[in-house]
């Protein structure tokens, strides 16, 4: 069984993706058939999906939202929440993930680059900030309005939109001497290239999934494994 060890001089970054919720119920999508819980990716997460047709976006991204809501945070969440705990600002966490699982497991110190579920803000882009909107929407006439008059879309970083926090982001990998990549493809960028960015610094970087992902080669450990089950018994803080 592999143990990372984490030093006192050690500064931990972690990025995780679909399969650190996979085991908490809600589906990934690379990793089966190309769809996200039934839908063409290209029908409800583009920008031109929400031009076209807002009306099944939102319906789409009301589904996830309901599926979260139900969802209960698992034993590898847990475990993130506990090494932060742990660590204080020597750790950072950034999560491709739409859902609230890291912080109802007690994560602080996260950013979610993809956006979030349960935000809304204005499809106009005119730069007021997202709200928090939980609400899952049977018919596009219940969606609010900004008040620039602008139809609120979801808060989620649409294929073809630039990532939130990037710069936080960044300067995050560029101090972390370990980088800790939990369920992820290794096939949406930038993120698949967060590990080729931790190396140029000299990170150590640990990969945990039941199969390599696309960019194995690039991590000095691979853990292969469902993270619920690797992650509680995989690091070990000096
Ligand atoms: N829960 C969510 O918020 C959610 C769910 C699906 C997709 N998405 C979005 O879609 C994109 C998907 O890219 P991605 O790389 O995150 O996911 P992905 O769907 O492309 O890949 C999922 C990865 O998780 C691994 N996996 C499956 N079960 C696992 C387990 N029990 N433990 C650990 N790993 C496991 C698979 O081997 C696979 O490599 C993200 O940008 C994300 O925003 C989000
Ligand atoms: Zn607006």
């Amino acid at each position: 069984m592999t143990i990372i060890s984490i030093a006192p001089a050690d500064r931990v970054f972690v990025l995780t993706g679909a399969g650190i919720s996979a085991e908490s119920g809600l589906p990934t999508f690379r990793a089966s058939d190309g769809l996200w819980a039934g839908n063409r990716i290209e029908d409800v997460c583009t920008p031109e999906a929400l031009e076209r047709n807002p009306a099944l976006v939102w319906q789409f991204y009301s589904g996830r939202r309901a599926d979260a809501a139900k969802a209960q945070p698992n034993p590898a969440h847990y475990q993130l929440a506990q090494l932060e705990a742990k660590l204080g600002d020597r750790f950072f966490l950034c999560t491709q993930n739409v859902d609230d699982l890291h912080e109802r497991a007690g994560s602080v110190r996260l950013v979610h680059m993809h956006g979030e579920l349960n935000k809304a803000r204005c499809s106009w882009e005119c730069g007021r900030p997202p709200v928090e909107d939980r609400a899952v929407y049977g018919n596009l006439s219940e969606v609010g309005l900004c008040a620039c008059g602008g139809r609120l879309r979801p808060h989620i970083v649409f294929f073809g939109e630039i990532p939130l926090e990037m710069e936080k982001i960044q300067r995050e990998i560029d101090r972390a001497t370990l980088m800790l990549v939990v369920g992820t493809s290794g096939s949406v960028y930038p993120a698949a290239n967060f590990v080729h960015w931790a190396r140029r610094s000299g990170a150590r970087t640990v990969y945990v999934g039941p199969e390599p992902p696309l960019n194995a080669a690039a991590f000095t450990h691979v853990v292969e494994g469902n993270a619920g089950e690797v992650m509680p018994q995989l690091l070990q803080v000096e």
